[in-house]
C-alpha cells in the first residue's frame, strides 16, 4: 500500500511517512488497552468545553452518539484499529470524524496527546490497582484462614536454612500475612497519586482555551488535578511507584514459593498441593511438580526488569514530553497483569495447601531445635547466660555422638551436664513448651497467633 500524507498533520508535511517508520513508531498493537479509557477522558473532556461554550450543545450531543458508536465497535470486536493512525487516540479520534463529521474535529480543541495519554494511562492504573488490591485481599484472608487451621501445628524454623527453634506453622504463615499486608497500604497509599488528573495541560504550557479542569476531573472522579502542566505530561513517576510497588509484590510471592517449592518436596514433605496445582513429567512417572509457585518465582524477574526498564525509560529526558514515554506502556501493562494473575492464583492455591503434620513436627525434633530453651531454662535457675550456652552446646555435642535429640536424654544424662537441671526440664525443652513459652507479642505461641489472626482481620477489613 503506497502511504498518503497523515491527515492529521498532514498540514506541514510534503512527503508521507516512510513505510517502516510508521510501523517502528506505531503503538496501536498495544496502546488499544487503553481504549475505552480514552473514550471515558474524551467524553469528559468534550461535555466541559460544551460547559464553557466552547462547543455548541449539538455539537456535544453529536460527538458523545459518536464516541458511544465507538465504544460499541470496540467492545463487539468490530473497530478496525490502522497502523496507519499510529496509536489508540489518532484511531478514536479519526473514526469519530468518520460517523459524526465536523463536530468529531473539534474534540481535540484545548487538548493535545500528551495529556491525554497521561489521563488515560491513569485511568487505565486507577481501575486494575482497585482489581490488584481486591486480589491482595483474597490472599490475605486464605493465609489468615490457612493459619487458623494450623496455629497448632509445629514446624522447625529455619535461619541459613537449618533448623532453628520450633515454630507454630500458623505463626510462619503469619509473616507473609504481615508482607501482604505491607504491600496493601503501598498500594493504597499510592494510589492518590495515580488518581490526579493531567488533562488540560496540553501540550505541556496549557491552553488558550477558557477550560474548567476542575470539572473534567469531577466528570472523571479524578481526587485531584495536577499543578504543574509540565510536570504532568511528562513525568511517569506514578507508573515506576506501582512498578516499584509491584516489584515488592513478586519478591514476597517470591520467597513465598521458594518455601512451597522446598516444602512440597520429598526430602521435607513438609506439604502437599493438590494435582490441581500440579504437573507431571513426561518421562518420570513418579514425578508430581509444583510448577504454580515455580512459574511465579520465575515471572518475577519480568516485573523487576520492567521496574529497571521505566527508570532508566525516565532517566534521561528533558522536560517535558518525549516520545521515549510511549515506551512506558508495555513494561506497565505487563506488570499489570503479572501480578495480578499470579496473586489470583495465589489466593486459589493457599486454601488448598495441606500440612503434613507429623512430618513437620518429627523435622523440628531433629537439629536440637530446643537447644536455647534448655540454655534459658539454666539461665533462669541461677546460671550465666554464657556458662548456660557452653552447658547446652555440651550436650549437644554429646547427643550428636549417640544420635539423640535433646528431649529424648532421660534425667541423668541432662544432669550430668549440670545439676540445676531437674525434671521440670522436660516441660522446657519439648517442642510444644517452646513455643507455648514465647508468649507475647508477635510471638509463636498458639495463643499469641490466635490473637495476631483477630487482629489480622481486624486490620484488613
Ligand atoms: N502514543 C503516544 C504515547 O504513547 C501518545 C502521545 C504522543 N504525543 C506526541 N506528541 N507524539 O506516548
Amino acid at each position: 500500500m503506497k502511504s498518503e500524507k497523515n491527515h492529521l498533520w498532514g498540514g506541514r508535511f510534503k512527503e508521507p511517512t516512510d513505510e517502516f517508520v510508521k510501523i517502528f513508531g506505531a503503538s496501536i498493537s498495544f496502546d488499544k488497552v487503553l481504549a475505552l479509557y480514552d473514550i471515558e477522558g474524551s467524553i469528559a473532556h468534550a461535555t466541559m468545553l460544551s460547559e464553557v461554550n466552547v462547543l455548541s450543545s449539538a455539537e456535544l450531543k453529536l460527538i458523545l452518539k459518536g464516541l458511544d458508536q465507538i465504544k460499541n465497535e470496540i467492545t463487539n470486536n468490530q473497530f478496525n484499529w490502522s497502523i496507519d493512525l499510529e496509536d489508540v487516540h489518532m484511531n478514536i479520534e479519526s473514526r469519530l470524524t468518520e460517523v459524526c463529521g465536523d463536530p468529531g474535529k473539534k474534540l481535540h480543541t484545548g487538548r493535545s496527546r500528551n495529556d491525554q495519554v497521561a489521563t488515560d494511562i491513569r485511568l487505565y492504573l486507577r481501575d486494575q490497582v482497585r482489581l490488584i488490591i481486591l486480589e491482595v485481599e483474597r490472599l490475605l484472608n486464605a493465609l489468615l484462614d490457612l493459619a487458623e487451621h494450623e496455629k497448632e501445628t509445629i514446624m522447625p524454623g529455619f535461619t541459613h536454612l537449618q533448623a532453628a527453634q520450633p515454630i507454630s506453622f500458623g505463626h510462619h504463615l503469619l509473616a507473609y500475612f504481615e508482607m501482604f499486608k505491607r504491600d496493601r497500604e503501598r498500594l493504597q497509599e499510592s494510589f492518590k497519586r495515580i488518581n490526579t488528573m493531567p488533562l488540560g495541560s496540553a501540550a505541556l504550557a496549557g491552553t488558550s482555551y477558557p477550560i474548567d479542569r476542575e470539572r473534567t476531573a469531577e466528570l472523571l472522579g479524578f481526587e485531584r488535578i495536577s499543578l504543574n502542566s509540565i510536570d504532568a505530561v511528562s513525568d511517569r513517576d506514578f507508573a515506576i511507584e506501582f512498578t516499584a510497588n509491584a516489584s515488592l509484590i513478586m519478591m514476597h510471592l517470591s520467597r513465598f514459593s521458594e518455601e512451597l517449592i522446598l516444602w512440597s518436596s520429598a526430602q521435607f514433605e513438609f506439604i502437599s498441593l493438590p494435582d490441581s496445582f500440579c504437573t507431571g513429567s513426561s518421562i518420570m512417572p513418579q514425578k508430581k511438580n509444583p510448577d504454580i509457585p515455580e512459574l511465579v518465582r520465575g515471572k518475577t524477574g519480568r516485573v523487576t526488569g520492567n521496574l529497571m526498564s521505566l527508570l532508566t525509560l525516565m532517566k534521561g529526558q528533558p522536560l517535558a514530553y518525549n516520545k521515549d514515554n510511549q515506551e512506558d506502556k508495555e513494561p506497565l501493562f505487563d506488570s499489570v497483569d503479572t501480578i495480578y494473575n499470579c496473586l489470583r492464583i495465589f489466593a486459589d492455591m493457599v486454601p488448598t495447601i495441606e500440612a503434613n503434620k507429623d512430618n513437620m513436627y518429627r523435622s523440628a525434633l531433629k537439629g536440637y531445635t530446643t537447644a536455647t530453651d534448655l540454655a534459658d531454662y539454666l539461665v533462669k535457675k541461677g546460671l550465666a547466660f554464657r556458662d548456660a550456652h557452653n552447658v547446652v552446646g555440651k550436650a549437644v555435642s554429646y547427643g550428636l555422638k549417640e544420635n539423640k535429640d535433646l528431649s529424648e536424654f532421660n534425667i541423668e544424662e541432662l544432669k550430668s551436664f549440670n545439676s540445676l537441671i531437674e525434671k521440670d526440664v522436660f516441660d522446657v525443652i519439648s517442642l510444644e513448651g517452646s513455643i507455648n513459652a514465647r508468649n507475647h507479642l508477635g510471638g509463636t505461641s498458639p495463643k499469641q497467633v490466635s490473637m495476631a489472626i483477630k487482629a489480622g482481620r481486624k486490620s484488613i477489613k
